[in-house]
């Protein structure tokens, strides 16, 4: 049995856990949850949720994976062989968004190229859809640029790959080194780019003004909570088995709040950034900024493009954000298979090489099914039952498991042991007698929404 795998240094871990952090969410979701949820009103139970539950149950994730040194399953055996199920039920939560995640990193691959000459040219809503991906309701009908989204989803897995053979240091490590500062880098050439366009400042005013009406309705705080834990990517098998390859002397909850505070900041940066680019469209058009706000592919396929062609310079601007999307996608991507390859190694003795080619080869087969003209349509489902459910679910059931059915002061000592500062009874009430009522309501008001 050769020796598990170690992070090289503490900077290196913690690049990693935030790129696992820092992904699409943090540039299409937050802003867009922020504008819709109260504006600068949000901001309270955003940092709220952040304070009770992100960074407790992040400051437990890494302390059950130091612990226990291994992957979901393997931790959750461990602490009882009855529970492995839940280990492997978070593996598969992280497969399914593995498969579906490279496609829009393969597309944002595409238009980091398409930005060069703004090849969307006036119509960026029918080149998407229609030209690009070719969309019609039969996975048969290759109408539109398939073998450019088949090649940029081919080249998503291949980086991934390349990083996770590589190992936890050469690869997954470095990668963070180089892909994080490059990331914090583009966000701050961006931000300096856009502020000074015309109608900016409007932009931000819509998102920064707060409407404090809105806390009062217990859909903001769900909203805040919901978006706290997808960013954070708690809850699936991810921040486990990042924190199992720490050496014995870490500082546990220093690491675990540091990079809730990046992702955090990242989130807000990146918001400013969004809604300054926003106002100033809003302003070329003649419109308001309502008429333009959006999120997620749409925000990033259609309007983003829109934006750059109304842009003095659109092709560096427009290279500079699909570049920053695809480095974003590209580091949370990574974490999500390795969730699933550390698993693998630790459950059949599999060498990384072999775990890491054959589950890239077989997410890059089925992720197919969405360069083909049904593609969006199949991960619009998907996302959103992973998104609603499938995340959720397995974090309720880990932290219930944890808090309520195990000894969580063992966990406890453990996080303190070599951590500056240290969490107290505080910390277990928190994840007992708050994150998990919070989770198991969001559950259900995610379910009742899906029935109306
Ligand atoms: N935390 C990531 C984000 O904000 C989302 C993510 C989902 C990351 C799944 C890894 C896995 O975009
Ligand atoms: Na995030």
């Amino acid at each position: 049995m050769s020796q598990r795998e170690q992070w090289g240094s503490r900077v290196g871990f913690i690049l990693a856990a935030v790129g696992s952090a820092i992904g699409l969410g943090n540039i299409w979701r937050f802003p867009y949850m922020a504008y819709e949820n109260g504006g600068g009103a949000f901001l309270i139970p955003y940092i709220f949720a952040m304070l009770t539950a992100g960074i407790p149950f992040m400051i437990l994730e890494f302390g059950l994976g130091h612990k226990f040194r291994g992957s979901a399953p393997k931790t959750f055996a461990a602490i009882n062989p009855k529970w492995e199920w839940l280990g492997w039920m978070q593996v598969f939560v992280a497969a399914v968004i593995a498969v579906y995640y490279v496609a829009v990193i393969g597309w944002s691959i595409s238009y980091t190229g398409f930005a060069v000459t703004q090849a969307w040219g006036d119509a960026p809503k029918d080149f998407f859809f229609g030209q690009y991906l070719g969309l019609s309701s039969s996975p048969f009908d290759m109408g539109g640029m398939q073998t450019t989204v088949l090649l940029s989803v081919v080249l998503a897995w291949a980086i991934t790959w390349v990083c996770l053979v590589s190992g936890v240091r050469a690869g997954i490590e470095r990668a963070g080194k180089v892909l994080m500062p490059t990331l914090f880098i583009l966000l701050l050439v961006m931000i300096a780019r856009v502020v000074t366009l015309d109608g900016a400042m409007n932009g931000l005013n819509w998102l920064f003004k707060p409407d404090f009406s809105a806390l009062t309705n217990y859909k903001v705080w769900v909203a805040a909570y919901g978006q706290i834990f997808f960013t954070l990517s708690i809850g699936f098998a991810i921040m486990i088995a990042y924190s199992s390859y720490l050496p014995k002397k870490a500082d546990i909850n220093n690491n675990a709040c540091m990079t809730v505070f990046i992702n955090c900041g990242f989130s807000m940066s990146a918001g400013v950034m969004i809604f300054a680019v926003l106002g100033y469209m809003a302003a070329q058009q003649g419109v308001g900024v309502k008429e333009v706000v959006s999120s997620g592919v749409g925000l990033a396929f259609i309007t983003l493009p829109t934006a750059i062609n109304l842009m003095p310079m659109p092709a560096l601007f427009g290279t500079l954000f699909f570049l920053a999307l695809t480095t974003a996608g590209i580091s949370s991507h990574i974490s999500i298979v390795e969730a699933c390859i550390s698993a693998f190694m630790d459950k059949l003795g599999w060498e990384r090489k072999r775990a890491a080619s054959i589950l890239c080869g077989g997410g890059l087969v089925i992720s197919l099914v969405f360069c083909t003209g049904a593609g969006l349509y199949i991960l619009d489902i998907v996302d959103h039952f992973i998104n609603n459910f499938g995340i959720m679910g397995a974090a309720v059931i880990e932290i219930f498991f944890i808090t309520w059915l195990c000894n969580l002061e063992v966990v406890r000592e453990h996080v303190n042991r070599y951590s500056e500062f240290y969490v107290g009874a505080v910390w277990s009430a928190c994840l007992r007698y708050l994150t998990v009522p919070m989770l198991v309501f969001l559950l259900i008001s995610n379910f009742v929404g899906d029935l109306k």
